[in-house]
């Protein structure tokens, strides 16, 4: 049922979707006509309601990709698919503490903010008040700030949190505040961080590499939609071919650079005398 307030995804006939809350006693104005929130609050989602001028909209609940898509945005926003794949690759799950940078538009944060909740935490740090504010707004809207700390600060100056499960960077050049990440995560902890060109995550694994980070992955997800007709299914024509690269690891107790590497890579650090660094730590 549509409650008061509700986040509400209205879907016109050509397919036009919008995304809006069921303000009691207000109405939504368009050049279809005018829809009273009234005559939707209290109907159950699926619906068809009308405008004053017979415009007829289906009332559907938004998912969590929905609003990602539709939220209100200064700033670019990773992708429901992106998301979506990082709340398993970051094991969020209720209870869990998450650090996160930039927070940009909010996008992330609510979908971080929905897998920790009611008990886990979601630090997010920004360095620009005006997009601090908007994120502040939409997760507002939502419901959501009680499971998130807003923090405006540039993350170059370290995280105030210690023993987090998971640390996630959307910020440009990451590979400069690995060590902030390295300091800020349990061990044991994950890190994840997005980056759209090849150059930035060259930057980021390495400085992985040389810090206390294990099991380094680089991916990146490709979602290819189809048109979805029962006579002639067929993929589409466009597709967003890139948003960006994923980067995971995790992160050790002091530096095991050696783990996991193949044999050949052992082999050249035995004969540059690099292994005994290992060692050292081991
Ligand atoms: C791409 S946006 C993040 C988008 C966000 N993940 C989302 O889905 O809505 C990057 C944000 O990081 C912020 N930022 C960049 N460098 C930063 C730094 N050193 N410390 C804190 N925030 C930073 C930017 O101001 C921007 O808002």
């Amino acid at each position: 049922m549509v409650e008061p307030n509700a986040p509400v995804l209205l879907v016109a006939e050509d397919g036009k979707r919008y995304l809006l809350q069921a303000q009691p006693g207000g109405a939504w104005f368009t050049h279809h006509g005018r829809l009273a929130w009234d005559d939707v609050i209290g109907r159950s989602f699926g619906c068809l309601v009308s405008t004053d001028k017979g415009q007829p909209f289906l009332v559907l609940r938004p998912t969590t990709a929905d609003l990602i898509r539709h939220l209100k945005r200064t700033t670019q926003i990773v992708y429901p698919k992106d998301a979506a794949y990082l709340v398993m690759e970051l094991d969020l799950w209720d209870g869990r503490r998450l650090i996160e940078a930039g927070t940009g538009s909010g996008g992330l944060t609510l979908a971080f903010a929905r897998a920790v909740m009611p008990h886990g935490r979601v630090y997010s740090y920004e360095n620009r008040p005006e997009h601090q504010r908007l994120a502040r707004r939409n997760l507002e809207q939502l419901g959501l700030l009680p499971y998130v700390e807003l923090k405006l600060r540039d993350i170059g100056e370290g995280f105030d949190e210690r023993d987090v499960d998971a640390v996630f960077l959307d910020v440009r050049e990451a590979g400069a505040f690995v060590p902030q990440a390295e300091a800020a995560l349990a061990d044991g902890g994950l890190f994840g961080s997005l980056q759209p060109t090849v150059n930035q995550v060259t930057a980021l694994v390495a400085a992985l590499q040389a810090g206390h980070f294990v099991d380094i992955r680089v991916e990146e997800l490709l979602v290819r939609p189809w048109k979805p007709s029962a006579e002639r299914l067929r993929p589409a024509d466009r597709m967003i071919a890139h948003t960006g690269f994923l980067v995971l690891a995790r992160k050790t107790d002091r530096r095991y650079r050696l783990w996991g590497a193949d044999s050949r890579t052992r082999r050249r650090a035995v004969e540059f005398g690099e292994a005994e660094e290992e060692e050292e730590g081991a």
